[in-house]
């Protein structure tokens, strides 16, 4: 059975519950948008494609059954509803790229000579439908191009890789970013073994990537995000796979704290880099990592496990889930659904493929 994050039919929204996971299946039902913000702020989802997705299906929640007495008051919530999604989480750019793209088409098809409140309303729900599917190619065409430039850097010897946080199946609408890298590399006979970090404070890669992987009956290995120098030197890791909350034009990208020492390490033991990331995730109208904003996060997600404390009571706490890369770390490439890019080269080329395929 293929793991789901993410339930949508009919205007009817369910998803799984990841703070239960790896030990309870459980779904939730998102009935809208207040709904979508809560699950999305709470990391019942997490990763930032799934952000996106499930911040535009809970509006699609309440299209389906909201009435509208003019395009200007479809609009006006719209876009107010999708302002507030894009709060919930701030570092993840999906949702925001969302946002703009579809305040974008809404004006243009409300603009469309004869267009009515219904009319628009279908064109905007078929929209954010097609994203669920959409994901899923994409990611499957990111993992063709990352496996091809991996296998070929390796002239086709078999690979051992690294991955960080969760971004497979769970952290999308399926497959994965750097998970389906892994995934593909796997189902080619190419992946020797996987190792992932247990991804502290909250876990997502010993909850989250290692189910998958055992679900997937992938070969891996669990490690404590101190442990990854010494796997470096001691286990041959031939590359490292991550995904992206945002990358910006000059490639420094925003991912799970503890990128940034693996890319530091990656360095030191001259292992290439990989940043997986579909366009959805890129920001080329920042220049550099110094404009993302990283969320910081609660301090008992650091301070307690399931509810119970594991440090000294009184102390203080930063809890930041994200840090920045610089792009100069990224040896590897970036791995889009648009092919392998060196950072320096990442602006000139998704631009030039964005404005072709919009021609
Ligand atoms: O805080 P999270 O769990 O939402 O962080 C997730 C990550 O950092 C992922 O690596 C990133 O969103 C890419 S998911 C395909």
């Amino acid at each position: 059975m293929a793991l789901e994050a993410i339930r949508y039919k009919n205007g009817n929204l369910e998803v799984l519950d990841q703070l239960l996971l790896p030990d309870e299946t459980k779904y939730i039902q998102v009935k809208g948008t207040k709904d979508g913000w809560n699950v999305i702020k709470k990391m019942q989802v997490r990763g930032a494609p799934a952000i996106g997705i499930v911040g535009i299906l809970s509006l699609a929640v309440e299209l389906h059954c909201k009435f509208f007495n003019s395009l200007d008051e479809l609009g006006e919530y719209v876009t107010e509803q999708l302002t507030y999604l894009v709060t919930a989480r701030p570092t993840a750019v999906n949702m925001a790229d969302f946002r703009d793209k579809l305040c974008v088409q809404l004006s243009e098809w409300s603009n469309e000579a004869n267009s009515t409140v219904n009319g628009v309303t279908q064109k905007m729900l078929a929209e954010i439908e097609s994203q669920l599917e959409y994901d899923i190619n994409t990611n499957k065409t990111m993992a063709r191009y990352g496996a091809d430039h991996i296998i070929k850097h390796y002239k086709g010897k078999s690979v051992k890789v690294l991955t960080h946080c969760n971004t497979g199946s769970l952290a999308t609408a399926g497959f994965g970013t750097a998970l389906g890298v892994v995934r593909e590399l796997y189902s080619r006979g190419c992946l020797l073994h996987c190792y992932c970090t247990e991804t502290r404070p909250y876990n997502q890669g010993s909850r989250l990537t290692a189910y998958e992987l055992v679900h997937d009956k992938i070969p891996a290995t669990l490690i404590c995000d101190s442990m990854a120098a010494v796997l470096m030197k001691d286990k041959a890791i031939t590359a490292v796979v991550v995904g992206a909350d945002c990358v910006v034009a000059n490639g420094d990208t925003a991912n799970k704290v503890g990128t940034y020492q693996l890319a530091i390490i990656s360095h030191y033991h001259s292992v290439p880099f990989y940043v997986v990331a579909p366009s959805t995730s890129i920001d080329l109208d920042r220049d550099t990592g110094a404009e993302i904003v990283i969320e910081e996060r609660p301090p008992d997600e650091m301070t307690t496990l399931k509810g119970i404390s594991i440090a000294a009571k009184g102390i203080s706490v930063w809890n930041p889930a994200f840090d920045i890369t610089p792009a100069s770390l990224i040896t590897g490439g970036i791995v889009t659904e648009f092919g392998v890019f060196k950072p320096d080269e990442l602006k000139d080329r998704l631009t030039t493929t964005l404005q072709k395929k919009s021609e």
